[in-house]
C-alpha cells in the first residue's frame, strides 16, 4: 500500500492518517520495556549503545565538532538511548515520542536526573525543534514510521534546530534488496540506504560520516549510522 512505483513511500492523505493511526495503535499495545522497544531483541541493547557511543566519540573528534550541551532523542520510547548513550555525554537531553505512556515511563526508566530536559509528547511528523537548541539530534529506529514527505519536512526543521557545529544522527535499519519493505503489523517501512540518503539530501542535509553497526545477530536488517549537517554549512 505504501510502496510507490518509483520505490518511494507515497501516501494519500487518507492512507497517511491510517499509517500513523495504525502505528500508534501498535505501540499502545507494546510493553514499556527495553525488550518492547526492541521488538523482543532487548539483548542487543548493550551492543547497540556501544556502537553508537563509538560513532559519537568520532564525531566529537572532528575539527568542527558538535558541542556537549543539549541533545534531542527522537522517537525516544522509554528513553533507552537517552539513559545509556546521551545522558552520559550531554548536559541536557530532551525527548520527543508519540506514545504518552512511554514518555511517562521514561521518567522512571532514566531515573532522577538533573540532565533530563523537556519531554515532548508528539509525533515527529508534527514536531518542530526550537531554533538553535541542539548540539546533536539523534533519531533511531523511528524513521520507518514517517512518510517520505514528513521525513523530509522533519529534517528540514531539524536543520533550524541545530546549534553551530551541531549534527543530526540517523541510526536506522536499511534493506539489502534495494526496495522499500513494508511491515503491516507495526505500520512501518524499511528503506534501502540509497533512498534514505536521497531523502536526507532533499531535506538539505549532507552526510559527514557513515558506519554500519556491527555485532548484531544474523537475520536482522543491516543497521546504518549517518552523521549529517546542513548541506549549506
Ligand atoms: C523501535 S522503538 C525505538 C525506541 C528508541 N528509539 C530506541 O531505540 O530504544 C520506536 C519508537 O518510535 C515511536 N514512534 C512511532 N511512530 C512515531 C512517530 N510518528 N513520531 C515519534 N515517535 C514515533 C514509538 O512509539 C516507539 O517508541
Amino acid at each position: 500500500m505504501f510502496e510507490g512505483m518509483d520505490n518511494s513511500v507515497e501516501t494519500s492523505e487518507c492512507q497517511e492518517e491510517t499509517f500513523y493511526k495504525h502505528a500508534a495503535k501498535y505501540w499502545s499495545n507494546i510493553p514499556a520495556t527495553v525488550d518492547g522497544m526492541l521488538g523482543g531483541f532487548g539483548f542487543i541493547s548493550h551492543t547497540d549503545i556501544q556502537g553508537s557511543s563509538k560513532f559519537l566519540q568520532q564525531l566529537f573528534k572532528m575539527k568542527d565538532a558538535p558541542g556537549r550541551g543539549r541533545a534531542l532523542d527522537c522517537g525516544a520510547g522509554i528513553g533507552r538511548v537517552t539513559k545509556h548513550l546521551l545522558v552520559p555525554l550531554f548536559d541536557q537531553v530532551d525527548l520527543v515520542e508519540q506514545n504518552p505512556a512511554f514518555l511517562e515511563q521514561a521518567r522512571e526508566y532514566v531515573g532522577p536526573c538533573r540532565k533530563l530536559g523537556e519531554l515532548y509528547g508528539c509525533g515527529l511528523q508534527d514536531f518542530v525543534p526550537e531554533e538553535g537548541r541542539y548540539d546533536v539530534i539523534w533519531t533511531q529506529w523511528v524513521l520507518g514510521h514517517l512518510t517520505d514527505d514528513h521525513l523530509i519536512q522533519f529534517f528540514k526543521a531539524c536543520i533550524g534546530g541545530l546549534r553551530s557545529g551541531g549534527v543530526v544522527v540517523v541510526k536506522e535499519n536499511v534493506t539489502s534488496s534495494g526496495r522499500v519493505e513494508v511491515d503491516a503489523e507495526d505500520s512501518s517501512v524499511t528503506r534501502p540506504p540509497a533512498l534514505l540518503l536521497e531523502l536526507l539530501g532533499r531535506a538539505g542535509l549532507r552526510c559527514l560520516r557513515e558506519q554500519r553497526q556491527t555485532g548484531f545477530p544474523a537475520g536482522l536488517y543491516p543497521v546504518k549510522m549517518y552523521a549529517l549537517r546542513a548541506a549549506a554549512s
